[in-house]
């Protein structure tokens, strides 16, 4: 019988921090028992060195419209693809604007429904034949833990990991958080962990105090997304604390390409995820190339 005192009693819990996990042949977190697909295209997404990506978001689109600094994808987005490891983007703006000689993986947006216009996370997902037509390395699909569509999306996630196993394709979680939810390592933490029971093989979420509890309680790689446009120095210095927390890397969109200066920026992201620079340092950086 399930009962609420696992969520609730935090304080008591024992997350292990820093004793890393036990007997990993392969460099990601919980993948060890994966297919050499799924490890093949998880390698494409993390680069094996550093453990961590950086991911450009920009699938903002599907359900805000032409949100600000994405009014033209292939002039704001298409100059920023070489600085990230993976692109994050629906099939639409994929197809459209994306080169198909670039050289990054690909993580589809693979579901999709309501806008912002109306109640969020009332979704579906794709046919898998179109991630493989993409050639996409993972499949992201929204979860809406404690939501009205919670369900749903659940159902969405487990129907898109299904198809992912059968054909070697991870599949990202992207816990979707409402307007009326607590944004706290409680809430992070619950909603990642079902992500990952469900079959998720990678989990995006949103950075929070006591984050290192929500990357513990997580048994596959967690990436962050950056949020609403925050100053540069402040963006910064949210990877570093979501690196330093144990984030498998970031999976950005706003605060690069809503940045007064985005190549800067992305490169200054880049600067903190894959060679641990400080925000100052990074910062620094940013404004080196901003000139
Ligand atoms: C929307 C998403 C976005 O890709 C995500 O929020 C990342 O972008 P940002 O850094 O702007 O928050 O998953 O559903």
């Amino acid at each position: 019988m399930a009962d609420m005192d696992g969520i609730l009693q935090n304080k008591d819990k024992d997350y292990g921090i820093g004793i890393p996990v036990a007997g990993q042949s392969f460099f990601l977190k919980g993948s060890d028992n994966l297919d050499w697909g799924m490890k093949h295209r998880l390698s494409r997404i993390f680069n094996e060195k550093s453990g961590r990506t950086v991911m450009l978001a920009f699938d903002h689109g599907y359900i805000m419209g032409p949100t600000s600094g994405l009014e033209r994808l292939d002039l704001n987005i298409v100059p920023l693809i070489k600085y990230a490891d993976s692109v994050m983007c629906t099939r639409g703006a994929l197809r459209s604007v994306v080169p198909p000689s670039m050289d990054k993986a690909i993580c589809l947006r693979y579901s999709a429904g309501t806008s912002i216009l109306t109640e969020l996370n009332n979704e579906c997902v794709l046919d898998i034949a179109d991630a493989i037509r993409t050639n996409a390395s993972t499949m992201a699909v929204m979860v809406s833990i404690g939501g009205t569509y919670e369900a749903k999306t659940i159902e969405n996630l487990v129907r898109t990991a299904d198809m992912g196993y059968k054909y070697g394709i991870p599949t990202m979680g992207v816990t979707a958080v409402g307007t009326d939810m607590v944004r706290d390592s409680r809430y992070f933490a619950t909603a990642s962990r079902i992500c990952a029971e469900n079959g998720a093989n990678i989990v995006k979420t949103y950075y929070c105090d006591g984050f290192e509890k929500v990357v513990n309680s997580c048994p596959v790689p967690i990436v962050i997304a950056g949020g609403k446009k925050l100053p540069e120095l402040d963006a910064l210095e949210l990877c570093y604390n979501a690196i330093n927390d144990g984030a498998a890397g970031v999976d950005m969109g706003r605060n690069v390409f809503q940045s007064e200066a985005p190549e800067a920026m992305i490169q200054a992201v880049r600067g903190v995820v894959h060679d641990s620079l400080t925000p100052k340092q990074a910062f620094e950086m940013f404004n080196d190339l901003k000139k």
